[in-house]
C-alpha cells in the first residue's frame, strides 16, 4: 500500500509516520526533509527564494536520498550528511518560503513518486493525499491544536541544546503554517478522502496503535476485493 500522512508542523506526522513504516515493514519518506535541503543548499549557494531560474537548476542537480540505520533515518545531498543541517529554525522558515516555487515542486514531487512507486511506503508532508499521490491507498491527516504543536517543537529544539524561547516557537509554527496553507501551489489542506487523527492530548503509541488497526484493515479488505 501507499500510506499518506499530511498536516501542519509539529502535529507529530514524523515520529508517527516512522513509527508505522516500522511496524507495517515500510519504507518511511520524510518530503519536508527534501525541501530543507532545497532550501540548506540554496542558503549555501546564495540562491534567494524568489529566483525560480537558480532554483530550477539547483533542484534538477541536486541528489537527496534517506539511508536508514537501525531506528535513525539520515538524510543526504549529493552524499553529504545533512540530517541535523536541516533543522534549524532558519531553514524550516527556508524551507516553507521555498515550497512555493514551482519548480522547486515539480523537481522534487517527480522524486517522491519515483520512491514511492512500488507501494509499500509511508510518505509524510503537506501534499501527499492531494497532488503526490491522490490515489494512495490509505490517506490520514494527523492535526493538534496549535498550542500542543509549539509546545512540541520547543521541547525539540530544547532537548537538542538549542537556545529558544516558547512564545518565538509558538509564533513561527502559527506563520509556517499560515504560509503553507495560503501558497497557491498545492496548499497544506486536507484532502476530502483522508482520515482525521487529532494528536493533541494522545500519546505517539495511542496514535500509532490506530493508524495500524485502520492499515491492517484497509489491507484485508483489499485483498478480499482482489479475490
Ligand atoms: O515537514 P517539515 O516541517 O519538515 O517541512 C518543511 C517545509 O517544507 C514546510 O513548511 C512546507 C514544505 N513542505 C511542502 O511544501 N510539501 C511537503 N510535501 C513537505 C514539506
Amino acid at each position: 500500500m501507499i500510506i499518506a500522512i499530511d498536516g501542519p508542523s509539529g502535529a507529530g506526522k514524523s515520529t508517527v509516520g516512522k513509527n508505522l513504516a516500522k511496524r507495517l515493514g515500510y519504507l518511511y519518506i520524510d518530503t519536508g526533509a527534501m525541501y530543507r535541503a532545497v532550501a540548506l543548499k540554496a542558503k549555501e549557494r546564495g540562491i534567494e527564494p524568489e529566483d525560480e531560474m537558480a532554483l530550477s537548476q539547483l533542484v534538477s542537480s541536486i541528489q537527496i536520498s534517506f539511508v536508514t540505520r537501525g531506528d535513525e533515518t539520515r538524510v543526504l545531498c549529493d552524499g553529504e550528511d545533512i540530517t541535523h543541517a536541516i533543522r534549524s529554525p532558519e531553514i524550516s522558515r527556508l524551507a516553507s518560503d521555498i515550497s512555493k516555487s514551482k519548480r522547486v515542486r515539480e523537481g522534487l514531487v517527480e522524486m517522491q513518486r519515483k520512491m514511492g512507486k512500488e507501494g509499500g511506503v509511508v510518505l509524510e508532508g503537506r501534499d501527499i493525499g492531494t497532488v503526490v499521490f491522490p490515489d494512495a491507498d490509505l490517506k490520514f491527516y494527523l492535526d493538534a491544536d496549535p498550542e500542543e504543536r509549539g509546545r512540541r517543537r520547543y521541547r525539540e529544539f530544547s532537548e537538542k541544546g538549542m537556545k529558544v524561547e516558547f512564545n518565538e516557537t509558538l509564533k513561527e509554527v502559527v506563520e509556517r503554517d499560515r504560509n503553507d496553507m495560503s501558497r497557491s501551489l498545492s496548499p497544506l489542506k486536507r484532502a476530502e478522502d483522508a482520515i482525521l487523527i487529532d494528536s493533541t492530548c494522545r500519546s505517539v503509541e495511542e496514535v500509532v496503535r490506530e493508524m495500524c488497526r485502520i492499515a491492517h484493515e484497509k489491507r484485508r479488505w483489499s485483498e478480499i476485493d482482489y479475490r
